[in-house]
Order: structure tokens, then sequence, then C-alpha cells
């Protein structure tokens, strides 16, 4: 029988376990900090737990692009997001499933091996290629829930086709893919989950259609050129981080908000940071309606119209970001109110709350600003630490896909 023989040896034992109790409540507070939805991260906190030499000071980057072995230890990406997304695990629970097809011929019985047949899977799955590859989809890739597509190392396209819907589901991490030149598909039948397929009406062309869905991070890809957004998110999403991504060539960039009369996009929380917004877009980066947007330490290269508008009272919270007005002398303004049906004039917007804190205006570039700006309205836009905008252009120097290749860092 084994007994404690005096208070001397239960203290021994207990100095003796103390290292290994430590370990384990640190871990798993780290777990804890992980799935509280509130908590805003601190950023030094992460750094320390992760690399110290090779950092950008981009939190999201720094938690995994130093590791050489980044490919053995893809998911390590899952637990590496910030913002309103940040509890998004897409398939990290879950197998690797390798796409070995480009070929998308049949939406209702699709092939093993194509990614098609990957996103449908009811299971967590952690998606990953076989090789460079365009792909080019008949119709909507529709995703269930729980599913990483991580294109890391290699150089895949969805393009010249229907591009990517993430509707109704949640824990979604799209990480790597370039998507362009999206079209309008639609009038078939598609398969959404192994058990259901249904008839698809007309799809606008986005090139990520986010739809009543939450827990979604889109991060490292490269977008440009769709016939609707490209990336919209409507009817009800929230909790999405859209980060580190390249935008180009395109006029209506993104939507967040259905419309002025969908008031479930109330509760909308979406985080659009570390971005690069680049050559020849036009508008709505993003346009905002009734959420709360948290905008922060993104890179406006070019605009031709204006960079952030909305309407329907939306609270935007633009910090630390980097603005270049275009040459064009009438588009100076970064903000826009979008004046649509009863929403017209300065007295609909003067109580919007809209700030520009620590961002960089160039070129002539102006924000304005609006409404009083309760604290706790910005409490609910905010998701992060700002850094200071004179450092956008090294967080977004890597902004859109990554040249990833096995054994060097990405
Ligand atoms: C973040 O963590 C660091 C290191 O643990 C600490 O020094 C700092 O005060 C923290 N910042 C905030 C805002 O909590
Ligand atoms: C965008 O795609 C259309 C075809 O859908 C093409 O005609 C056009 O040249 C492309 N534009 C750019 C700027 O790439």
């Amino acid at each position: 029988m084994v007994k404690v023989h005096s208070p001397r040896c239960f203290i021994t034992l207990i100095l003796l376990l103390l290292p290994l109790l430590l370990t384990t409540a640190n871990a798993f507070n780290h777990y804890q900090n992980k799935k509280q939805p509130r908590t805003i991260r601190n950023y030094t906190e992460r750094r320390n737990l992760n690399f110290f030499s090779c950092g950008t000071g981009n939190p999201i980057d720094d938690c995994w692009r130093c590791d050489k072995l980044w490919y053995r230890n893809r998911k390590r990406l899952a637990d590496c997001a910030i913002g309103f997304g940040r509890n998004a695990i897409g398939g990290r629970d879950g197998r690797y499933y390798v796409v070995t097809d480009p070929s998308d011929n049949d939406a209702v019985n699709p092939k093993p091996g194509t990614l098609r047949h990957a996103v449908i899977q009811d299971r967590p799955l952690w998606i990953v290629f076989k090789r460079d590859m365009v792909i080019t989809l008949k119709q909507e890739l529709i995703m269930n829930s729980f599913k990483t597509i991580d294109a890391r190392g290699f150089n895949v396209h969805i393009a010249h086709g229907a591009c990517i819907t993430i509707q109704y589901i949640t824990n979604v991490i799209i990480h790597g893919l370039n998507i362009h030149d999206c079209i309008q598909t639609g009038n078939a039948m598609v398969r959404s989950s192994p058990s259901h397929f249904g008839w698809r009406t007309m799809a606008d062309g986005d090139g990520i259609s986010i739809f009543g869905a939450s827990h979604i991070w889109i991060d490292h890809n490269s977008l440009a050129n769709c016939s609707d957004g490209l990336i919209d998110a409507i009817i009800g999403s929230t909790a999405i981080t859209i980060s580190n991504n390249f935008f180009t060539r395109h006029n209506e960039v993104m939507l967040l908000g259905h419309s002025d009369s969908y008031v479930r996009d109330k509760h909308m929380q979406v985080t659009i940071a570390y971005n690069h917004f680049g050559e020849g877009l036009v508008q709505r980066m993003p346009r905002c309606r009734h959420g709360y947007f948290h905008v922060v330490n993104n890179d406006y290269t070019h605009w031709e119209m204006y960079a952030i508008g909305g309407s329907a009272n939306p609270t935007i919270n633009s910090q630390g970001n980097r603005y270049l007005a275009p040459l064009n002398t009438h588009a100076k303004e970064v903000t826009k109110r979008v004046e649509t049906g009863e929403y017209t004039g300065e007295d609909t917007w003067k109580n919007w709350n809209w700030r520009s804190d620590g961002d960089l205006l160039l070129n002539g570039a102006y924000f304005t600003a609006s409404g009083a700006g309760s604290a706790a309205s910005y409490a609910r836009a905010s998701s992060l630490s700002a850094q200071s905008s004179s450092v956008v252009g090294t967080l977004t120097s890597g902004a859109g896909v990554l040249n990833c290749r096995r054994g060097i860092m990405c």
C-alpha cells in the first residue's frame, strides 16, 4: 500500500509534481483562450509562444511561417487565426484529403480525388493538393462544415468557372488559393453533402460567397476579376476574418451585409486585416451594412471611386491602415455613404459610427468620420490590436498566395 509517511514527504511529492501541474495548467489555459469567443488576443503573448527570430510583426504569419517543416505541421495554421473569425478551426480535427484530380465533370456524383468530392464530405477534412493545378468548376463549389482548403506548396487556381460557396455552414478555412475570373453558373443540380443534392438557380459569380455562415477565415489568397464580388458575406453571416489577401482587377470587391432591410445582419462581425487592395480595383473594400467591421492594418494602394462604403448604419472601425488616394481629384475620399432608398443625406448618416484611428492618409486621401462613437459600439468592432500604420508595408508584404515549397520557409 502506498502511504504518505510524513508532512515533509508530502511536500516533497508536491514539489516534484509542480512543473508537471504548471505545464498542464498552461496548456489548458492556452486551449481556453482559443475557445473564448470574446477575448482579444494579446499579440505580444502570441509571439512569445512561438518563434523569436524570424517574425515580421504580422501576428498570423509569425505564428507559423518561420517553421521550415510547415508541410509536416500544416494543422498548426488553424491555431493562428485572429480577429472575429479566430475560432474557425476548419478541418483541424480531421484527416488529410489529397486532391489529385483537377476535373469537375459531375457536380452530383463527384469523382474521389476531386476538390468537389473533398469539400462535400460530412466529416472534418484538411484538404491539400498533390501538384500544381487549375480547377475550372462547372458549378459552384458548395462546401460542407469543418473543412480547410490548404493550397500551400502548390500553385492552385480556381478560375474561369464557378467558384466557392460557403452556405449555412460553419468552420471553414481557405488558405493559399488563386481565385479569379469566376463566372455565373447555375440552373443545375449540385451536391452539397453525401446525402443531399439540389437544384441551384443562377449564381452571381462571386469568388467566395459566404451566405448564412459563421466561423470563417480567408487567409493568404489572391483574388481577381470575378463576375460579382471577390468576397461577399450576407444573410446573417458572422465571425469572419479576411486576412493577408491580395485583391486586384475588380470593380465591386467586397460586400458585407445583404440589404438595408435585412436586419439580421446587425449581428455581423468581420475583421479585415493585413490585406493589400491593389491595382485595378474600383470600390467596395468593403461596402458594409448594419454590422460591426474592424478594418485594420490594410494597405490600400489603388481605388478608382472609394475604398470603404456603407449604408444602413454599420459601425466601421478603421485603424492603422495606409490609404493612398488616386490622382483623380474627385476620388480622394476613402469613405462613401451609399445612398439607397430611404438612406440619403447627412441627416441619415451623421449618427453612424465610422472612425479613423491612426490611419495614414496619403496623396490627399481623407476619411469622413461620423457618429458619437460610443465606446461600447467600437468595442464590438474591435477584434485585435492595431499596429502603427508606419509598419503596414511590412505587415502586408506577403499578402496573397505565398510561394511555399517543402523544406524551406514559406
Ligand atoms: C501582453 O502580454 C505581454 C507579455 O506577456 C505583457 O507584457 C503585456 O502587458 C500584455 N498586454 C496586454 C494589452 O495585455
Ligand atoms: C476579366 O474577365 C473578363 C472575362 O470574364 C475578360 O474579358 C477581362 O479582360 C478580364 N479583365 C481583366 C482586367 O483581367
